[in-house]
């Protein structure tokens, strides 16, 4: 594993980026910022958070040849090793809030944005970024999340959290390899926010509407019974779980 340790960079995922395009590919090669000037957050958001607070880090994966259609595979391995890593500094419930929103009780502590690059028809690399809330406190207007700090009461040093998430992600890895997604995604839908409960759901015109969390199936779509007892699963951009 080679460890680039920056002061600030746009976001660690588009370094990543352009190591990759100057054909650096070293499995296991992790960028961390301590600053990021254009963090890049899903569905084209940005991430913004407190310079030097925070962990804001890039974990890239080589080699991997997973098929297209199992691309889930990724999302459920770097969201449970956060989960492991999270669960052993807490006493308050860590959940994943699918697809890929790390919740500490009904609050967001991380975010994960996984970018994936293909070699012919297979998923070869992967560019998993993080950031994950661990000394910020104050986050203005934003009600719904939290940090580290904010739960435990302490300071913690970031350096530290890292290295445990990397040998946390390594260790998810190893156990389960993609040959074996689907056990991997049955230990996922254990640790899913809102599992077996009826929740509110938003679509893309503002319209809200109740289901059930069912579970996850292997394309990463959330399966849901409807208030008419009818299955569903839907995809990320489908419907927001609020
Ligand atoms: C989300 O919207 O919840 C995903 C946020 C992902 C943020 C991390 S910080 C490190 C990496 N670099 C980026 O620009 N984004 C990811």
């Amino acid at each position: 594993m080679q460890l680039i340790k920056l002061d600030a960079t746009a976001s660690t995922n588009l370094y990543l980026k352009e190591l990759l395009v100057n054909g650096f590919t070293a499995d296991y090669t992790v960028v961390w910022a301590k600053n990021q000037t254009k963090g890049r957050g899903q569905m084209g958001n940005q991430w913004l958070v407190e310079p030097g607070k925070n962990l804001t880090f890039s974990v890239l994966r080589s080699g991997l040849a997973l098929a297209p259609e199992d691309f889930f595979y990724l999302n459920a391995i770097v969201s449970l090793s956060i989960v492991d890593v999270l669960k052993s500094m807490t006493i308050v419930p860590v959940t994943v809030k699918w697809p890929n929103d790390i919740m500490a009780g009904n609050k967001k502590i991380c975010g994960i944005l996984t970018e994936n690059q293909f070699k012919g028809p297979v998923i070869d690399k992967s560019i998993m970024g993080i950031g994950l809330n661990v000394n910020q406190t104050n986050f203005g207007e934003m009600s719904n999340v939290t940090s580290l700090k904010t739960l435990v009461g302490t300071d913690f040093n970031l350096e530290i959290i890292l290295g445990e998430l990397i040998k946390a992600v390594k260790r998810r890895f190893l156990e389960y390899p993609k040959e074996n997604y689907l056990a991997l995604l049955k230990v996922y839908e254990q640790q899913l926010f809102r599992i077996n409960k009826v929740s509110a759901f938003e679509d893309g015109e503002g319209k809200i509407s109740n289901a059930m969390i069912l579970g996850v199936a292997r394309s990463g779509k959330l399966k849901l019974l409807k208030e008419d007892e009818s299955e569903i699963q839907i995809a990320f951009k489908e419907l927001r779980l609020l």
